[in-house]
């Protein structure tokens, strides 16, 4: 089973000629989506090998990107922020043949897929189910195997991207009475597929 979570950037930097310091400003609010990729991988002292995040970018002169990290290649992915950001900037240097899907680094790809573009390719591979405050309770669902969790980032999705999830009539599932921020979501999640599973499902 591979849990897929994408997450838009609204604003989110598609060029990597940001700084490293400045991921909350200039870099179009990537703060969040560097810790959504932490929140998606990390346990304690291991990476969860079957979890993927597609980044999608939306923001600047060279939108759409989409960056994917996949835990089961993933190297070089260290819990401080600037090193994540760093792993995005140097993807979005990396020239993208048309129609392509380039690799960075080891579990890092990107590829100029638009938001409609990752939701029609992950529905062919599992079960959407978008996280909203207003969804049904989690808790009272069963979740999907191959669930393909789908989050804004400080904002919700936008009518389009909600129009393009909501054709393809996902579960809309909330994970509990408050709004919380998408990183903090997806841990949640995690933690609830992994208390259904009775599952570490990282390596060791
Ligand atoms: C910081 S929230 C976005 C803005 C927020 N909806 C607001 O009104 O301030 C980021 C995303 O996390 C997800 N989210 C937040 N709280 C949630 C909850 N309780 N249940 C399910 N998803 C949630 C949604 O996908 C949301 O778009």
């Amino acid at each position: 089973m591979t849990r897929y979570f994408v997450v838009t950037g609204h604003k989110a930097a598609t060029t990597g000629d940001f700084k490293l310091d400045d991921i909350a400003g200039g870099a179009g609010r990537l703060d969040i989506l560097v810790r959504c990729v932490n929140s998606v991988f990390f346990l304690s002292h291991d990476i969860r090998k079957d979890a993927e995040a597609f980044l999608v970018l939306e923001g600047g002169d060279d939108a759409p990107k989409t960056v994917r990290f996949s835990g089961e290649s993933l190297r070089y992915l260290n819990p401080d922020e600037r090193s994540t950001s760093s792993l995005i900037r140097n993807a979005l240097m990396k020239p993208i043949p048309p129609g392509e899907e380039v690799k960075s680094s080891p579990g890092v790809f990107v590829s100029r897929m638009s938001f409609s573009d990752v939701i029609s390719e992950l529905s062919e591979r599992g079960s959407l189910v978008y996280l909203k405050e207003d969804g049904g309770d989690c808790r009272e669902c069963d979740l999907p195997d191959n669930p393909i969790f789908v989050l804004g980032d400080n904002k919700d999705l936008t009518e389009e991207e909600e129009d393009v999830i909501l054709a393809k009539s996902p579960a809309k599932l909330s994970i509990g009475p408050n709004s919380l921020h998408a990183d903090h979501c997806i841990v949640v999640i995690h933690n609830e597929l992994d208390r259904r599973h009775a599952g570490n499902s990282g390596s060791v």
